[in-house]
């Protein structure tokens, strides 16, 4: 893939804090990032300034917010050990790398964004007309390029933020990453390659350069990645090079399209905090029973002996995500056959939902009883974060003329 710059196995994702999590969020986005914690490096953030550019006027309930989300992810299980858990806010570097790409980035891009009149529309009793919500992609487009993340697990609506990103950092290089001397910085690094690898370099960058063999670039790039002993710096020339460009200072990031879930509410559409369908991933388990009992089935079954059609019933979509082929063909058949009543019908799904619920809370026992450890797990993961984020903000303020004393 073109525009992958280096490291770019690192993934990173945030989640605005919106108060606790339900069974949407979780098979919608934390299953897919509890897998994703073990193939790759891994970051996950709360964006607490992103919830602030529709919330401004309700700073009383970050705090909470904050903490319950964080909760929620570790109950999912999401490891610290394998991911970095953090905090945007506590980083503030992302906030100066937002402040700097907004010198170049051009207006027509946040007002296209489509999110941003859609948002306007949905809520239309707040006023939305404001900087930082015009710059909410902008601010996404930071937190993702101070990492240098290669990939971005998210929905289908967020991928057109994660396509800003790669078109800011694209204009970034092109702007920036022209060093005096570039062509000579280049090919005393491909000398440090080594001979024998200096000279696959060059064929392989002149196969890709003037015949546009992708296959050839994919090699050299995978040469100069592998590495061991030159500098990022020099990587980053050398990858800058054969592609064409300058030195890629922000490498382009790509979407990783979360996979669809099927998690329906309680009515039968998504679910939703705003259709107040939900199952909270930490709920009682006396209230997930009555929720799933108190489900609306297939209005044809008035009657214990009415027949009734799986296909109008929200209860059957919850099959469909977590009852095996046999629970499946069992409820088809009693339904449609009046064999069984919609009470026999729910009782395996509020077992699997009770399983999974029960599951969530007792990993999120330890962390409820003791928020210190939340904290720390937090403040190790930010510490870490900031001092990546550090570093790339010591290179961008060099390549914009800010680094003098
Ligand atoms: N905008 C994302 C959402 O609403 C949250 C988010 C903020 C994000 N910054 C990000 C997601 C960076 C991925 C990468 O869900
Ligand atoms: Fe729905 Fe099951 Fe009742 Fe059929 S038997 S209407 S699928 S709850």
């Amino acid at each position: 893939m073109s525009g992958l710059g280096l490291q770019n196995q690192r993934i990173l994702s945030g989640m605005r804090p919106t108060g606790r999590l339900h069974l949407g969020h979780y098979h919608g986005v934390l299953k897919n990032w509890v897998k994703l914690q073990h193939e790759r490096e891994c970051f996950f953030f709360v964006a607490d300034w992103h919830v602030l550019t529709t919330h401004y006027d309700t700073p009383e309930i970050i705090e909470n917010s904050v903490w319950d989300m964080v909760i929620d992810w570790l109950a999912a299980g999401i490891n610290p050990g394998s991911a970095t858990l953090f905090i945007q806010s506590k980083v503030p570097e992302h906030a100066e790398l937002n402040l700097l790409l907004s010198m170049m980035t051009p207006l027509s891009w946040l007002e296209r964004a489509p999110s941003y009149k859609e948002q306007q529309e949905k809520l239309k009793d707040k006023d939305l007309s404001n900087f930082g919500f015009l710059g909410y992609p902008l601010l996404q487009t930071a937190d993702i390029l101070i990492y240098r993340a290669g990939a971005v697990p998210v929905g289908a609506d967020q991928v057109p933020h994660v396509e800003m990103s790669r078109e800011i950092a694209r204009r970034f290089n092109h702007v920036y990453g022209r060093e005096s001397g570039f062509e000579e910085k280049a090919e005393a690094a491909v000398k440090k390659l080594g001979k024998k690898n200096a000279r696959l370099y060059t064929n392989l960058r002149r196969d890709f350069v003037q015949e546009g063999n992708e296959e050839s670039r994919e090699k050299a790039k995978a040469l100069v990645e592998g590495h061991a002993s030159i500098t990022i710096g020099d990587k980053e020339r050398l990858i800058g090079y054969l592609e064409g460009g300058g030195k890629i200072i922000l490498p382009e990031p790509q979407a990783l399209l979360t996979p669809v879930s099927k998690m329906p509410g309680l009515d039968g559409q998504k679910m939703s905090k705003s259709y107040g369908n939900t199952i909270g991933m930490r709920e009682a388990p006396e209230d997930v029973e009555t929720k799933i009992k108190r489900m609306q089935t297939d209005p044809a079954r008035v009657r214990l002996t009415d027949p009734g059609n799986p296909d109008n019933c929200p209860v059957w979509q919850l099959h469909e995500v977590y009852s095996s082929d046999d629970v499946k063909s069992w409820v088809r058949e009693g339904c449609t056959t009046a064999g069984i009543g919609c009470l026999d019908c729910k009782k395996p799904v509020i077992d699997c939902v009770l399983k999974e619920t029960g599951e969530f809370r007792e990993r999120a026992k330890e962390f409820e009883e003791n928020p210190e450890t939340v904290r720390a797990i937090i403040a190790e993961g930010t510490e870490k974060a900031r001092e990546i984020a550090q570093e790339t903000m010591e290179e961008v303020r060099q390549v914009m003329g800010l680094s003098y004393r």
